[in-house]
Formats: structure tokens, sequence, C-alpha cells
């Protein structure tokens, strides 16, 4: 196990009819911008619980943090913030609303554009205190520091880090569009994989409790596409991705990413969905380094999938093959061609990343050309 210094100071706060707790954790005497994505909370009954609980606060609402939240969305935010002297920020939606909501927390104290701190690439800690009401299970941004902000105008989106939310209230809803739901399970899945399909016999811990994830995610995923209402496993669902990117399933082991760095590219590139980008590399990500995760890639075959048969090499092929069937068992497609993209992306994604001098994954070896054969083995 390498050394780590483990701190996660969001305060969690889960269950039925809890929004109603914002008036006494949010102060009274606090000037407090709520952030919104495009309406889904007004259909949800979020949206009055939120204002019923903050009717004695002063408050002033943002509306339109777009799914994958972009800087120029965002710059109008900051400068009604300004304008309006906020100094509290509350979050209700999905990831993208908490994302984007990072960054004005951040660029509210900075007198420059905002897009100079995601292009710095180092943490923002001076930030106006924030917290979240999340109504999508799937980013883990909840109860984690990062942030992901997309540029429209160049088809850019880069990771950001500041501040984590104060605290955080849990609110599982039954609206979720069901694409919404797949790529949650699958964004959570993959955030899993991404700190535990490295090297095997790091810390027996860490693997027991991201097995322990996968597991649940496996078992939920079906019934969940059987019955999205069912609160018990919509709960389980909701724990499940922000126990997957917390810090929680981290702590001394190595970590991956490039799925996501490359995931990151299809989504500036074309426009997909965040979770739908990593099932179609993710697989590709495994038929490219099988040699290096080869023997993790045997553990989680053993004991997630129960793959106990077979030479090594068929156990290997046959945990890949498990995997991407679990994924369009999510009713996602997993293969570049099923999305109309080819080798033009494919080309530009190896430029760029070439271009940034980038070298991903745990033994930082996967550089544009090896991006590039993941890429190709997904298509
Ligand atoms: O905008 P509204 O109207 O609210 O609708 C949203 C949006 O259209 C809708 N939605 C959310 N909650 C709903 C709902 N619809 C009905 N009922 C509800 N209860 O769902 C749509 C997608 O929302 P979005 O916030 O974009 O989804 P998600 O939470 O998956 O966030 C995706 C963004 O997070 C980033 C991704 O890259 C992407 O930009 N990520 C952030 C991470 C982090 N902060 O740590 C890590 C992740 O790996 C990820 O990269
Ligand atoms: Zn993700």
């Amino acid at each position: 196990m390498d050394n780590f210094i483990f701190q996660n100071p969001v305060k969690l706060i889960m269950g039925r009819g809890m929004i109603s707790r914002l008036s006494e954790e949010i102060p009274a005497d606090k000037r407090v911008m709520i952030t919104f994505g495009g309406g889904s909370v007004k259909k949800n009954g979020v949206y009055d619980q939120v204002k019923e609980a903050l009717k004695n606060h002063f408050t002033v609402e943002f509306w339109g943090i777009e799914p994958n939240p972009s800087i120029e969305t965002l710059r109008k935010a900051i400068a009604l913030g300004k304008e309006e002297k906020v100094d509290y920020l509350l979050a209700v939606g999905g990831g993208s609303v908490i994302d984007g909501t990072k960054l004005i927390s951040a660029g509210l104290l900075y007198d420059g554009d905002a897009w100079d701190l995601v292009l710095a690439g180092r943490p923002v800690t001076h930030t106006v205190p924030l917290a979240t009401v999340l109504t999508l299970p799937a980013t883990g941004s909840e109860m984690n520091s990062g942030a992901v902000i997309s540029r429209h105008e160049t088809k850019e989106k880069y990771p950001f880090y500041s501040n984590y939310p104060l605290f955080s209230i849990l609110e599982v809803t039954f609206t979720l569009p069901p694409h919404q739901v797949a790529c949650g399970i699958a964004d959570t899945f993959v955030h899993v994989m991404e700190q535990y399909m490295t090297t095997p016999g790091q810390s027996r811990v860490m693997d027991r409790w991201a097995e322990g994830i996968l597991q649940t995610l496996m078992e939920i995923a079906p019934k969940i596409r059987e019955n999205q209402h069912d609160y018990q496993l919509m709960s389980d669902f909701m724990l499940s991705a922000t126990m997957a990117l917390n810090g929680f399933i981290a702590m001394g082991v190595s970590q991956d990413w490039a799925t996501h760095m490359i995931g990151h590219e299809l989504t500036a590139l074309h426009g997909l969905t965040h979770g739908h980008t990593l099932v179609i590399v993710f697989p590709g990500t495994l038929r490219v380094l099988r040699k290096a995760k080869g023997d993790k890639i045997l553990q989680y075959g053993e004991r997630v999938l129960g793959i106990t048969s077979g030479s090594r090499d068929e156990r290997i092929d046959e945990a890949i093959r498990r995997t991407e069937e679990f994924f369009r068992s999510l009713g996602l497609t997993t293969r570049l061609s099923e999305e109309g993209i080819g080798m033009e992306t494919i080309d530009e994604i190896e430029r760029r990343f070439n271009e940034r001098g980038v070298r991903y994954g745990e033994n930082e070896d996967v550089t544009g050309a090896v991006a590039k054969e993941i890429l190709k083995s997904s298509l």
C-alpha cells in the first residue's frame, strides 16, 4: 500500500424529506445563489421543496447549466453572482450543475476569465462555500472536489479541481430518463474500475470495497431496468455512485483514468453522454492493456463475475466479453461505429494527446498512439 492522506469533509444527508434541512444547514444571513439545469427539478418537486426550505433566506436563481457544463454558460452565472454579491452557492441537479457550480465558486473570487482557472490545472482553494442537492447518481461530484468543464467554442473538455461541497443532500427521484440511469450506472462502474483495474496486491480492503460496489451495480442494474420506482434499489444506486468517487476506494492504491480522458474527447467532439463514452472505451482499454492488467482482470473475473475455469487467456477474454455484455444490457451501444464515429475522430484524439504531450494510465503508458489503439479496438 502506498502512503496516503485521506480527508473528506462532506456531510452527507440522505433520505426522504431531507431537503427541508436546507433551512438549518445554510446560515440565515447568507446571500445564496441557487443553480439549476434545464428544469427537471420543476417536474419532480425538488424545486418546490428547495424554495420552501429557503423561504426565509435571501436567494437568487441561475438556470440553464447544461449537461457537460460550458464555460460560456458559467461566465454568465459568475457575472450574476458578482452583481448580486452572493456568498453561498447551492447547486441543485445532476453532476453537471454541481461541477459548473464548483467553477462558479472559484470564479466569483477571481478577477479574470474563469477559463484561466481550468487551463491552469491547479486546484483552486479560494472559493465561495458551496452545497448541493443531488438528483442524479453518477459522478460522485457531490462528495469530491473535482469537476469537468467544457468549452463549446473549441470543443474542449478538461478536469478542474476546487473545493468540496460543505454538505450534500442525496435526493432519490423517480423521474430520471432511462438513458441517464444507464449512463449513471455505467459511470459509477467505470469510476470503480479506474481505481481498481490496475495491479493486484496493493490493498485487500480497497479491492474488496471496489468489488462490493461492482457486484452491487451488477445486481441492481437489471432490477432497476424493470422498476425504476423502487426506493431501495435507487437508494443503493445513489450510494454506490457516491462511494465510487469520494476517495474511499482509492486509499494507497494506483489509479488509471485513461478511459475517462479518452471519453471526454468523445463528448467534446461528438456530444456523447459521459457514461456512454466510457462503455465504448473501457472494454477497448482492457483489450489493449490486457498484458499489464491481466492479473487484475483475472481477479475481477473470479471474484465479481465468478469465472473460475479455462486457461488464463480464456478467462481474460471471458471477463472482457462479459463486461461489454453488461454494458449492453444497460441499453447502451459499446462500439464507435454504432454511433457513426470513425477513424477521423480517432486520428483527431491521437493528435490532441500528442500535442498536449499527455500520458495517462497507472503506468503512464497511454500516449496518443495507445489511445488510438484502444479506440480502434472499439470501432
Ligand atoms: O438539466 P436538467 O433539466 O436538470 O436535466 C438533467 C440533464 O438533462 C437530467 N436530470 C438530472 N436529474 C434528473 C434529471 N432528469 C430527471 N430527473 C432527475 N432527477 O439529466 C440530464 C443529465 O444531467 P447531468 O448533470 O449532465 O448528468 P451527470 O450527473 O451524469 O453529469 C455529467 C457531467 O459530470 C462530469 C461529466 O464529464 C459530465 O460533464 N463528471 C464529473 C465528475 C466529477 N465531478 O467528479 C466525474 C465524472 O467522471 C464525470 O466526468
Ligand atoms: Zn465518470
